[in-house]
């Protein structure tokens, strides 16, 4: 939810923590700030904004300072002030923090923190309790405090009076750190790190951290060293930026082939799905009776068209389920149940509370997940990693294809393990999923067109998407990148829906983007389509027809490739992502940090 990063060494601290900030503002960016030790004493800089206003805050600082936190706020407990952005300093106490500390009123009251308090947030609180403890012992005083917190917590601290050192713990909310010839850096995800180096470890909960520019000393909360496990990683630099285009967004929706080729290729042997080198042993499929998908927002919709494969070609039963609403249900789901749980950044809160649910109730879990080493990744049974390299724009793209042929990998495993698909059958299946990184490159060559589309659409404050069965949940997925990126109130409809009521919102001119991939309903849709052509809707379709030249059916055609029903998402989501990139690119609004969003929601 909140970029948060720290760097103890031998060069100036301030160019790399903001540097460091640029790279992480993807996790929120409401305000930011700064702080820098030196010689006894912490400057503090920060305001509401993003990471390029705070540069400009910082530009007359020639501060000589090698040690300093840096945060990038998503606004959880408190408004978007100058006051309540991050650093917090109280006393001798300086910190930044990612997470909510649930009890921190109760803590207020409890050690008689209200005259220590100016802002609204739960991290002053924090940075108040520790500078109360603080009594020349840093680690003492950060234990003390630590057990009375409860929420989840990354925080790197600074104290005025010890030189050159950032303190670190964290319980749920993400960090990793690395060491480097320039000294020692902490952050949120990788894309803060890999400037340093491409080796890593993920910092375990619970431990704290003692940062100084010759290394990092880690030790359990019993003072026990320990020597965490180091990871490396398989990005580089340019893959975590731009490469000339205008929006991450845009390169991520043009790296999907190359997705999902690394996402794909290393689990197929001769012709067929194989785990064996992500260690999913077949015993997770073979006793199942039901299959429980787990996620949010994109994660979920790429869940949603797993299911419709499973269900049909292998007749098991598939409940997607919010993981919001999951993690507070009492679930039916049992050891015979199968939980494939999605996240691309695994790291999102409600998606891990509802994993660990399931597992509570006996169900082995599959985690289909983007980052190496994520809270997710660790926490399940087993990972099956996707290999899209880093998703920068808060828009999902390239981590929702390679989540839906991850899903398929699954699926055709499956049918193979439980011998409810031939060989043959099977191999058939997967040339075709190899062959869906073609599909959407055939399809990203007619971008103009659709960039087209979207000078109509961005004039409407209002958009549908219709379809029925898969086209129906590329819908919804559909509505979601619209109006996360455009802020249009996009909305998905069963296209047979329609008529019972919402169709009273069809005028002159509201865009109805229909999608008729699905040739055993094909003909239903184009019905749904005539009954909103009727109302003066302006309608684009998306099918794989070679014309329609029907004035009556469409304004606008969008032709995908001829394929079997089951890969039209492949064609269909690129399609649908370029209508929402073009449609907010056209209104002037930043495509990759939206309004109100993060990257990564690790607070409920
Ligand atoms: C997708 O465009 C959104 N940014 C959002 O719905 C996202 O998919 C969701 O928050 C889940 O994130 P995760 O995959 O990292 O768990």
């Amino acid at each position: 939810m909140c970029g948060i990063i720290g760097f103890t060494g031998n060069i100036p601290a301030k160019d790399v923590i903001i540097g460091g900030l640029e790279t992480l503002e993807y996790r929120g960016y409401d305000s930011a700030g700064v702080a820098l030790l030196c010689d006894g004493e912490i400057t503090v800089r920060k305001r509401t904004g993003k990471v390029e206003e705070l540069k400009k805050l910082c530009a007359d600082m020639d501060n000589p300072a090698t040690c300093g936190i840096g945060h990038t706020r998503w606004a959880t407990h408190g408004g978007v002030t100058d006051v309540n952005a991050h650093p917090h300093r109280c006393g001798q106490v300086v910190l930044i923090h990612n997470g909510i500390i649930e009890n921190y009123r109760q803590l207020i009251t409890e050690y008689g923190l209200a005259d220590d308090i100016i802002s609204e947030t739960d991290t002053e609180v924090v940075a108040a309790l520790i500078d109360k403890f603080y009594e020349g012992d840093p680690v003492k005083a950060i234990k003390k405090a630590v057990k009375v917190l409860s929420g989840a917590f990354g925080l790197c601290i600074m104290f005025q009076d010890i030189p050159d050192t950032i303190y670190c713990i964290r319980n749920v909310s993400p960090l990793v750190a690395a060491t480097s010839d320039r000294g020692s850096v902490i952050a949120s995800d990788l894309t803060a790190l890999i400037a340093y180096s491409k080796d890593y470890f993920v910092v375990p909960e619970y431990h704290l951290l003692t940062l100084t520019k010759d290394g990092i000393d880690v030790r359990d909360m019993k003072g026990n060293e320990v020597k965490p496990q180091m990871l490396s990683v398989n990005w580089d630099i340019a893959s975590a930026q731009k490469g000339g285009y205008p929006f991450f967004m845009l390169k991520e929706i043009y790296e999907q082939p190359d997705a999902i080729r690394n996402t794909v290729a290393p689990r197929v042997m001769d012709g067929m799905p194989d785990f064996t080198d992500d260690g999913i042993d077949d015993s997770v499929f073979e006793n199942i009776d039901k299959v429980t998908v787990i996620g949010c927002g994109t994660a979920m919709h790429a869940g949603m068209v797993g299911k419709h494969l499973i269900e049909a070609k292998l007749r098991i039963p598939v409940q997607v389920e919010i993981a919001s609403e999951f993690r507070y249900k009492n679930p039916i789901i049992d050891e015979k149940t199968l939980t494939i749980v999605l996240s691309q950044s695994g790291e999102t809160i409600d998606t891990l509370e509802a994993m660990k649910l399931a597992k509570a109730n006996g169900s082995k879990v599959i985690s289909i997940v983007n980052v190496k080493g994520s809270s997710i990744a660790r926490e399940s049974d087993y990972v099956l990693y996707t290999h899209a390299g880093p998703e920068i724009a808060v828009a999902s793209t390239k981590a929702y294809t390679v989540q839906v042929a991850a899903m398929y990998l699954i699926a055709a495993r499956m049918g193979v393990v439980k011998k409810l698909v031939s060989d043959s059958e099977t191999k058939k299946f997967m040339t075709k999923l190899i062959n869906t990184p073609n599909i959407i490159e055939e399809t990203l060559e007619g971008a103009n067109d659709i960039k087209r589309v979207a000078n109509h659409i961005k004039l409407s404050p209002d958009a549908f998407y219709i379809g029925r069965g898969l086209d129906y949940t590329m819908s919804l997925e559909a509505s979601l990148k619209l109006k996360e990126i455009s802020y249009i109130h996009a909305e998905a409809y069963a296209a047979g829906e329609l008529k019972h009521g919402t169709i009273a919102l069809i005028t002159e001119n509201v865009p109805v983007i229909a999608i008729a991939t699905q040739e055993d309903v094909y003909e239903k849709v184009i019905s749904n389509i005539r009954e909103v052509k009727a109302r003066g809707a302006y309608v684009i379709l998306i099918s794989m027809d070679e014309k329609v030249d029907d004035v009556k059916i469409c304004d606008k055609h969008i032709r995908i490739p001829k394929l079997d029903p089951e890969f039209t998402a492949f064609a269909t989501a690129v399609i649908l992502q370029l209508i929402a990139y073009y449609t907010s690119e056209a209104k002037g609004l930043d495509v990759d940090k939206p309004r109100n969003l993060a990257k990564s929601v690790t607070v409920e």
